[in-house]
């Protein structure tokens, strides 16, 4: 089985029902504030996200990244400031309500969080059983779409440990898309990847964004990655988004610690600090 995702036709967005027609953002952070101790690392974030775009989050290691985005998907509650999902506050809400906007969200963790004991099939076939009350024949159309979409149709009786690691991301992707969700957040798809392998990633993440829509917030701090995903870039040092906006504004910002860091440069105000 060749670690290569298959060549899925690029189409464009499909006008999917599936998404608010509101006009609200579908995550809107408004002056979210997270310290652990007296270590301020979200201080004072405010960003809406565009509804069915790829932002990627990028910056430095230990800075804050992933601690956004367990706020954005509620595993973290800010200190201050308010998480707006589809418009509702998130902790203005029951702990049962919190639950049921989690299923709007498909989460890909750093390792594809695969369950070690259950095969590919039955890792992407879980939320379906966990959520849903469909039919085992129903449950086995959607697995073996989403499987056949990340090129792993022929490798599902594998469990995680007989499979590489740039086949987990593809088969913890296929499951944070299962349930169709309106958010897809991935942290670091692309550690551990090599450059081809991440090349490769970050194409099907592409395509099928293209396919099924959907707003996706990425973090990486592959520079590369966000250069090929991004619609929308979102740049967090020191507790702030430095920069978050357009990709190509990003990509052409003078502000000397976005212009360092998106350069990969040893110039500028970030240091081995
Ligand atoms: N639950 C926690 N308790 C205490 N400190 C925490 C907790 N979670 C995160 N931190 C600290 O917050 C900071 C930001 O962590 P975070 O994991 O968000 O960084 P990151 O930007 O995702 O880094 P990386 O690129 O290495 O994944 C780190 O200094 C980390 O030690
Ligand atoms: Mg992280």
């Amino acid at each position: 089985m060749p670690d290569a995702p298959p060549t899925t036709p690029i189409t464009t967005v499909a006008p999917d029902h599936r998404y608010d027609s509101s006009g609200q953002a579908p995550i809107e952070l408004d002056q979210v504030k997270k310290a652990f101790g007296s270590f301020k690392v979200l201080d004072g974030i405010s960003a809406a996200f565009t509804e069915n775009a790829i932002t990627t989050i990028l910056g430095p290691s230990g800075t804050g990244k992933s601690v956004l985005l367990k706020h954005i998907v509620g595993l973290m509650e800010p200190d201050e400031g308010r998480v707006r999902i589809f418009g509702q506050d998130l902790w203005d809400m029951k702990e049962d309500e919190r639950f049921e906007i989690r299923k709007r969200f498909g989460l890909l963790f750093q390792d594809g969080a695969l369950f070690g004991s259950m095969n590919l099939y039955d890792n992407v076939a879980f939320p379906l059983r966990r959520h849903t009350s469909k039919s085992e024949a129903d449950i086995r159309e959607t697995v073996m779409h989403y499987l056949q979409q990340v090129g792993l149709e022929n490798a599902l009786d594998r469990v995680p440990s007989q499979i590489s690691g740039g086949m987990k991301k593809r088969a913890g992707f296929a499951r944070a898309l299962v349930m169709q969700p309106e958010i897809i957040m991935c942290d670091e798809p692309d550690s551990g990847l090599d450059p081809v392998r991440t090349k490769l990633l970050c194409n099907l993440i592409k395509e099928l964004h293209a396919e099924h829509g959907g707003t996706y917030v990425v973090i990486t701090h592959n520079i590369e990655a966000a250069r090929t995903l991004s619609d929308y870039v979102g740049v967090l040092w020191h507790g702030e988004l430095v920069h978050f906006g357009p990709a190509d504004e990003a990509f052409n910002s003078d502000e000397p610690f976005v212009r360092q860091f998106l350069a990969g440069s040893d110039e500028g105000p970030l240091g081995m600090e």
